[in-house]
Formats: C-alpha cells, sequence, structure tokens
C-alpha cells in the first residue's frame, strides 16, 4: 500500500513518498551550513549536488566561496546572506564544540523559530545551551565517521566512508525524522536514532581515549594499538564505562575495548582532530571531550583520575601555546 507523508518546514514542502521499493521524493531544502570547515563543506558539496539551495556562513565576511570536492565541478556558494539566514530551513551547524555557542549567541535574532538546527561536530555539552538559546527551534543531534579534508581553502576531499547518526534532541527534533532521508539521499549511509545519546556517549567515549593520546603524543591513531598504549587505554575505559553505566547506558567493558581497537584500526593512518589542533597551536575541543566526561564523572560521584590528567596535559599545552 502507498504511503504519503507531507510535511511543511517555514515554506518549503518536503514530502516523502513510499510505495513499495521505490525511493522517498525529497523536495528542495533550504539550507544554511555554519562553519564551512572540511567536515562542513563535504556536507555543502553533497547537499548542494542533491539539489538543496546551499548557502554558507562563515568566520571570514565574504560574499562567496567556490569549492570544489574530488572531480566533480567547482560550486559556488553564497556566504554569510541574512536573507538566506533568516528563511533558512534548516542550519547545519559544523562549527567545533567550543564555537558553536558564542557564534549562534551572536547570531540569535537572525535564526527563525521555524529553522531546524542540527549539531555536527565531536563531544557534548552545546545541545543543552542551544537548547536554552534557542528554545523553540527544533533540535537535532548528529554524528557522523565520513573524513574529510581541505587541503586548499577551496578544495574538499572525502578521505574516508563513512555513516551518520541523526537523532532529535527536543521535542521539535524528534519530530524530524523526514531528515533522514535528506541527508542519505546528499551522503549515504544515515540512519536516524530515537535515542541520539547513545551513540552520541559512544562517540565521547571513543573521543576520549584517542584525540588526547595522539594529542599529547602527536602520534597517528595507528600508534595507539602499540603495546605501549594498552595500561592507559584499559584504565580510561574503566572510568569512562563508569560514567556511561551511571548516565544509564549499559555498556560492557568488553563492548568498549572492541569499539575502541576497531576505530584505531580503521582510522590507523588519521592525526585525530585534536593532534591537528594541538600541533596548528588552535584551542582544541577538550572541555567537550573529556571535560565534559569529567563533569558527568562529578555529578555521579565517580572518580576519573586517568581522564583528569589527560585533561590537564592538554590545558598545560593549550596554555604554553597561549
Ligand atoms: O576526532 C577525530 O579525529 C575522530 O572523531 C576520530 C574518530 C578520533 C578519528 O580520528
Amino acid at each position: 500500500m502507498a504511503r504519503l507523508r507531507a510535511i511543511f518546514i517555514g515554506n518549503t514542502f518536503i514530502s516523502s513518498y513510499s510505495l513499495g521499493k521505490f525511493a522517498p521524493i525529497i523536495v528542495k531544502m533550504k539550507i544554511v551550513i555554519l562553519g564551512p570547515g572540511a567536515i562542513g563543506s563535504l556536507w555543502a558539496c553533497c547537499l548542494s549536488r542533491a539539489g538543496h539551495s546551499v548557502s554558507l556562513w562563515s568566520q571570514h565576511q565574504c560574499d562567496s566561496i567556490y569549492l570544489q570536492q574530488e572531480h566533480f565541478p567547482e560550486i559556488q556558494f553564497t556566504s554569510n546572506d541574512k536573507d538566506k539566514l533568516t528563511s533558512a530551513d534548516l542550519l547545519l551547524v559544523t562549527l567545533k564544540a567550543p564555537k558553536v555557542l558564542p557564534v549562534i549567541e551572536r547570531m540569535v535574532l537572525d535564526i527563525a523559530q521555524e529553522t531546524i538546527v542540527v549539531l555536527m561536530h565531536n563531544g557534548m555539552g552545546t545541545a543543552e545551551a542551544i537548547d536554552t538559546l534557542l528554545p523553540n527551534n527544533p533540535l537535532v543531534i548528529a554524528t557522523t565517521t565520513h573524513g574529510a579534508f581541505r587541503p586548499k581553502p577551496n578544495q574538499v576531499l572525502h578521505t574516508g566512508n563513512g555513516y551518520t547518526e541523526l537523532g532529535g534532541y527536543n521535542d521539535g527534533g524528534k519530530r524530524c525524522d523526514f531528515l533522514q532521508p535528506v541527508f542519505e539521499h546528499a551522503l549515504p549511509k544515515t540512519s536516524w536514532q530515537t535515542d541520539i545519546l547513545t551513540p552520541t556517549w559512544h562517540k565521547l567515549a571513543i573521543n576520549c581515549i584517542i584525540n588526547p593520546l595522539t594529542a599529547i603524543d602527536q602520534v597517528k591513531n595507528g600508534e595507539l594499538s602499540s603495546l605501549k598504549y594498552q595500561e592507559v587505554i584499559t584504565l580510561l575505559i574503566d572510568e569512562i564505562r563508569q560514567v556511561l553505566n551511571a548516565e544509564g547506558l549499559p555498556v560492557t567493558r568488553e563492548k568498549l575495548v572492541t569499539t575502541v581497537h576497531q576505530v584505531i584500526e580503521a582510522t590507523s593512518d588519521n592525526y585525530s582532530s585534536m593532534y591537528q589542533d594541538i600541533f596548528h597551536k588552535r584551542p582544541s575541543e577538550i572541555d567537550f571531550i573529556t571535560g565534559y566526561l569529567l563533569q558527568r564523572a562529578k555529578a555521579h560521584n565517580i572518580s576519573a583520575p586517568v581522564n583528569q590528567t589527560l585533561f590537564q596535559k592538554i590545558k598545560q599545552i593549550e596554555q604554553d601555546h597561549d
């Protein structure tokens, strides 16, 4: 039997029509990408090629940005256009976690209540703040394992094929499952999660281990499979597991060990995002990764000395850069 779902977002009509095995019909959305770094630029190119009206919002004040992804034709995006922002159906925020709140605070008057806000970054803790700042907007969290790299300002490379998980953070966001075919059509694979906090916590656990260790020692992810790191990884996993369990996630130590080692293997040739931030003397996402874990550990009265040591080491390196 045919099923027709019709949804209006702002002025845009989104319809998802499925008949047996036919793919859903996705109608053009007005999308603004806030923070077109590597991953934001990749989504900009993919969503634009999928037929959506995509514009960018960058900290470099400019009217247009050209981007080329691999062999595809170069695309010209309008940038920092207030009309595009106020009329956007979807604001995809790909800024790094520390920038999310300060940047959105400055834009708050130009974001319409109907605009769906999607947060896509490493770490946790921004959604609470954005939900308070924009209480009427549907808020969605996204985690992605796609790899992207920007060798030049106008060029983006899709360096690793991954998957994206989306899910609603607030009540409005929980009704946005129609975004799944939009993202899937642009850059597969994408799934909609009714409980997005579980995959977000799992990603946080992975980041709490790989990111600070690779950043402190300035090594590729793959180095972490050497014998030298196994003791510290085990201690970190024990602390992280206690926090996840206290948060209501029944994950076992074995499951975490397997997941972490799978990611280390799959990304062995990568320089983690924290490695790169420390290498380029930029502020890292430590407050939203290990910092968030430590906040939740404290709330549950769990001691996490090994994570605390890594947190302090990264903070010290950042201070020395200052
Ligand atoms: O932050 C990163 O670099 C990535 O999330 C991950 C999974 C650790 C791979 O490098």
